[in-house]
């Protein structure tokens, strides 16, 4: 069966001055089902690091990451935009709207290499954000939305091409508790409706509650 994510023996680490830090060490683990999967850990235990490499955004010195069964070494630079764009979700901290946008145009940013008429790509923007409940913010700007919104519409932009894989550094990190929860239900139901995997990095015990599986990190390796 093809992993929707494989890790193998992936080691990383970064020189800081004199110093040799370790983010990630020989860490292997695989996502076979369409799931929820929290990377828990404190600050500074490789979660962002790991998150990066799944977008290959950062590569391993050493050990190898598949998603969808594709070796992310071996796709070409002039792919990885195609890659990034069609397979996958992004949702950050910091939401990381564009503030000049409004919620309709941020989702439409996401939708911009397929070739779509204006009118088709206006369309599926308000079909996802309906699906976020925010149908009737569709042309609010992000600094006329709540936090816990704008995470709903970072939600939607990282849904619009409905990828397989969903990574979330975070997403919680600057909602109140509440708010946060709510998130997390949103993302129990497009995680069933839509079957794709979400990966989440994060120290929120709520994340790791709602979450099927738990990896948890600690400078650098598995821990139990
Ligand atoms: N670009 C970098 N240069 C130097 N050290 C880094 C860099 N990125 C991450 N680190 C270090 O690697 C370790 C893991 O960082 P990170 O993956 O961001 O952890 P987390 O997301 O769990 O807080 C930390 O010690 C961090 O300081
Ligand atoms: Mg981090």
């Amino acid at each position: 069966m093809t992993a929707i994510v494989e890790v193998d023996a992936v080691c990383r680490h970064f020189q800081r001055g004199g110093e040799r830090i370790v983010a990630l060490d020989a860490v292997s683990f695989r996502i076979d089902q369409p799931s929820v999967t929290a990377i828990a850990g404190p600050s500074g235990s490789g979660k962002s690091t790991l998150l990066a490499m799944l977008a290959r955004f950062d590569q391993p010195d050493s050990g190898t990451v598949s998603v969808g069964g594709e070796r992310l070494d071996r796709i070409a630079e002039a792919q990885l935009d195609q890659y990034r764009n069609r397979r996958l979700g992004f949702v950050f901290q910091q939401f990381n709207l564009v503030p000049s946008l409004t919620a309709q145009e941020n989702v439409e940013l996401a939708l911009a290499m397929h070739k779509l008429p204006a009118a088709e790509r206006r369309r599926r923007a308000a079909a996802a954000l309906e699906q976020v409940e925010m149908g009737h913010r569709l042309h609010h700007a992000p600094a006329e939305l709540s936090g816990g919104q704008q995470q709903r519409v970072a939600i939607a932009r990282a849904l619009v091409n409905q990828p397989s894989l969903v990574i979330a550094d975070e997403p919680t990190g600057n909602l109140d508790g509440k708010t946060a929860q709510q998130l997390l239900e949103l993302i129990a139901r497009l995680q069933h409706e839509m079957a794709t995997t979400f990966v989440i990095a994060t120290h929120d015990q709520r994340v790791m509650d709602m979450a099927q599986r738990v990896i948890h990190l600690a400078d650098g390796r598995l821990a139990a």
